[in-house]
């Protein structure tokens, strides 16, 4: 579907966010023909510009980060829609030109009145920006005769740094923007991997009869990195691991992982669901047992020696910040008793994967000679968000030859050799649907909440018991979460 008039304001429009993710997705929206024609861009930043230089700025991000080829016609239309106002987000003449601005847009590009407030930019900032929008008329539309027009926010994460944080937080958006019209950046649930869970969870006949605690063993979702955190230091300080994507990605993954089928995909069906499973979820205890967090040193990655997290520049020494967290959940219901859902996630580590594994049961019965057996593992149905996208089945095989001894083999589904089809990328996804009004794959404020009262117990508990563990970059984490798993008699997947 094509996105109705409108326009777009960006927020914090020279930061990192909007130069390599926000711009390159607008303009690949642009090019395949997914935005109106009379779209436009409207960048709100303290720096001083000309609109010639904006636009400089913007074509200079599109042409090193978009994924469509540059054509100089859609590049045009783009341009002739781009507006910069200049401001501190104290200044009130600042908000009043923007109004001017969208006015404008209104009458000369035809935007209707509906425009979208992305604000790329640290949550502290976010009260005054949303209480000058709120006050300089911009966050209600004006009603009048025909269609009303539409205002909404755009957020992203963090969205607080605990339950109570979280919960201030979502008041003081919701004070200005209605729930309905605030969304949630997750850009995970932006990837074609993960809405592909629900296609290969409940377009199929194969998977559900198999998918619960009768024939589930655990579930592990891993979410690697190789990359460090050179130059992010500002951020990441203080936030850490379980913070930084446990609470959103990792935990919307279980949910879609775990969650019960929807009445139908409606936005409010599938909300439903994902609240429901997220209130069964609780972390087991107890929790110096079944958690691990720790913190890169130096090591070689590949053929790369690298640095340490405490000789990063910008990092505390003394910080007590993860770079590597891991717990475990149990989600109690009637499907999922007694399975653990394994979490981790960690940067420095021996490359970058992210994948969902459902490990299954052991056959109750191998009617083979012993010796013949060693090689077989435990079934498992891999989901490969990333790299390699696709999905792997992992089962015995017999081995050519004239024994019977069986081995693990598997069948591999890729995205590269099934489809031809380009997969967007996810802010291209999640921008579209902002602008179409389709809230689906954005968290609401509950689902955030629930995360946080998941997480918040461990994160308490971390604070009060000293450093995390070192570990080597170029591992796999520190020894503790090899020893939550063994404790069970079981171990992590090497991916
Ligand atoms: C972000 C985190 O949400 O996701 C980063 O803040 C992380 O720390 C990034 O590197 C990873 O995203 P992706 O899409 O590359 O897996």
């Amino acid at each position: 579907r094509i996105a109705g008039p409108c326009s777009m304001v960006i927020f914090g429009v020279t930061g990192d966010l909007s130069r390599r993710k926000l711009l390159p997705a607008i303009y690949d929206l642009a090019n395949r023909g997914l935005l109106p024609p009379g779209f436009a861009l409207v960048g709100f930043a303290r720096r001083d510009m000309s609109d010639a230089e904006f636009a400089e700025l913007v074509h200079e991000s599109v042409r090193s980060s978009a994924r469509t080829p540059f054509r100089e016609e859609v590049w045009q239309q783009l341009e002739d829609g781009l507006r910069f106002v200049q401001g501190t987000f104290e200044d009130d003449t600042a908000f009043h030109r923007l109004a001017n601005t969208l006015k404008g847009l209104d009458r000369d590009r035809g935007t209707g009145g509906n425009h979208a407030f992305y604000l790329a930019i640290p949550p502290t900032e976010f009260p005054v920006v949303l209480d000058q929008l709120s006050k300089n008329g911009l966050a209600q539309p004006e009603t009048g005769k025909g269609p009303a027009p539409w205002r909404r926010v755009v957020i992203e994460k963090p969205f607080g740094h605990d339950l109570h944080s979280a919960q201030e937080l979502n008041d003081l958006v919701n004070r200005v923007f209605p729930e309905h019209t605030v969304f949630r950046i997750d850009h995970y649930l932006g990837k074609e991997t993960v809405q592909n869970i629900l296609a290969l969870r409940f377009a199929n006949q194969l998977f559900d009869p198999i998918w619960n605690a009768n024939y589930v063993d655990h579930v592990q979702i891993t979410m690697a990195e190789d990359i460090g955190l050179g130059g992010r230091a500002g951020y990441y300080d203080g936030i850490g691991a379980a913070r930084d994507v446990i609470q959103n990605h990792l935990l919307q993954l279980l949910a879609l992982t775990a969650m019960e089928e929807p009445v139908s995909f409606q936005p409010k069906q599938l909300q439903i669901e994902k609240v429901k499973v997220l209130s069964a979820t609780k972390l087991a205890e107890p929790l110096d047992e079944t958690t691990a967090r720790g913190q890169y040193t130096a090591g070689w990655q590949g053929s790369e020696s690298v640095v340490g997290l405490m000789e990063e520049e910008g990092f505390d020494p003394n910080s007590t910040t993860e770079t590597y967290a891991a717990i475990t959940l149990a989600v109690e219901t009637r499907r999922w008793a007694g399975v653990p859902f394994y979490l981790r996630t960690g940067k420095r580590l021996g490359r970058r994967v992210t994948e969902i594994a459902v490990v299954f049961k052991r056959a109750p019965h191998l009617p083979f000679d012993q010796t013949m057996t060693e090689e077989l593992g435990q079934n498992a149905l891999v989901i490969r968000v990333q790299p390699d996208e696709g999905i792997t089945m992992r089962f015995g095989s017999k081995v050519p030859g004239s024994s019977m001894e069986v081995r693990d083999v598997n069948m591999d589904f890729s995205y590269g050799e099934a489809f031809t089809e380009d997969s967007p990328e996810a802010y291209e996804r999640l921008i579209l649907d902002v602008l179409l009004g389709v809230p689906s794959l954005f968290p609401v404020n509950e689902e955030v909440e629930l995360s946080w009262r998941i997480l918040d117990p461990v994160l308490d508990h971390w604070a009060a018991n000293g450093r995390p563990e070192p570990y080597e970059a170029g591992g796999w984490g520190p020894k503790s979460a090899e020893e939550m798993l063994a404790r069970s008699g079981r171990e992590w997947r090497r991916p």
